[in-house]
């Protein structure tokens, strides 16, 4: 419907068939691989057989038992399958061996910070006013990579509603990580209510902030399990806020029917690799 709305089905068919064109490409090469392999493999195997073939017809009457020789000519019969089985299973052996490789790249990964320290954690109640202080915080995504915020300064009221503008990749985004600590910063302090948030446990600062993203994307669960993702509150909770702060009044209705489907069949709304939500 989009796509024809805006008159693109020629360039819409057009990527798409050099987009298969680019996924058959690796395929075709691949087959042809393997053909070529298993054609040469034969050839050598029937070379091989046809040489011990000869080489049993010409030796002298009497020098070998005529079982045994009918014997290495049934096993001979095989040669050509157990040659493509051995080299079948070398292709396996190096393909596979990949996965032990990543796991010794993934087991250099440096791992995240600790989730909670006991001797740091914040106030039961905090954040109490949810004032932001930022001090001269610069922040890069990888030590080889340039600085992404560079020395930034300021102070985020608590209580208020706060915008930040600026172009696409001027740092908005690595702003939020950063006060999330997806990206530690390099320099600089967050201060959130006086609580230097590079001094508490991962799991103590995220479950205190909330981030509603960009886009309406749904991890892999239920609905609800999205809504309360901690678990911390029980459906009436949750229904009531649904009801009172998100749906109109008018669509109260509405929303009972669907109450039904969201609460009652947590079961089997999101599946694999999470959804999009489309209210
Ligand atoms: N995961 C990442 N790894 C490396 N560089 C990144 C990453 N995410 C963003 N950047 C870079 O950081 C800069 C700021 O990006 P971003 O914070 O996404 O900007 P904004 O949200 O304001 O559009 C950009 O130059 C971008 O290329
Ligand atoms: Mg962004």
């Amino acid at each position: 419907m989009t796509i024809r709305s805006f008159d693109q089905e020629l360039r819409f068919s057009d990527k798409n068939l050099r987009l298969t064109d680019g996924y058959s490409r690796p395929k075709f090469h691949n087959v042809g691989a393997r053909d070529w392999l298993c054609f040469r493999l034969d050839l050598f195997s029937s070379l091989t057989f046809a040489f011990s073939l000869v080489f049993l017809i010409s030796m002298p009457k009497g020098m070998i038992d005529p079982g045994i020789a009918g014997l290495a000519v049934t096993y001979g019969l095989n040669l050509n399958m157990l040659q493509a089985m051995v080299i079948w299973n070398l292709c396996n052996v190096e393909n596979k061996i990949i996965s032990v490789e990543r796991i010794f790249q993934y087991m250099r990964i440096p791992s995240e910070p600790p989730l909670v320290l006991e001797n740091h954690k914040p106030g039961h109640d905090w954040p109490t006013q949810g004032e932001v202080d930022i001090r001269d915080l610069e922040v890069r995504y990888a030590p080889h990579m340039p600085l992404v915020l560079r020395g930034v300064t300021c102070i985020f009221p608590g209580g208020m509603k706060t915008g930040i503008v600026g172009r696409t990749g001027s740092g908005k985004s690595t702003l939020i990580q950063t006060l999330f600590r997806i990206v530690d910063p390099v320099g600089g302090q967050i201060l959130i209510d006086g609580v230097d948030i590079s001094t508490i446990g991962l799991h103590d600062l995220r479950s205190r902030l909330s981030i509603i993203p960009q886009d309406p994307t749904m991890f892999e669960g239920t609905l609800r399990s999205n809504l309360d993702p901690l678990g911390e509150y029980n459906d009436e909770q949750i229904w009531e806020v649904c009801v009172f702060h998100i749906a109109p009044s008018d669509v109260y209705r509405w929303a009972c029917s669907v109450r039904h489907l969201l609460f009652l069949r947590t079961d089997s709304i999101f599946n694999t690799h999470g959804a999009h939500l489309w209210l």
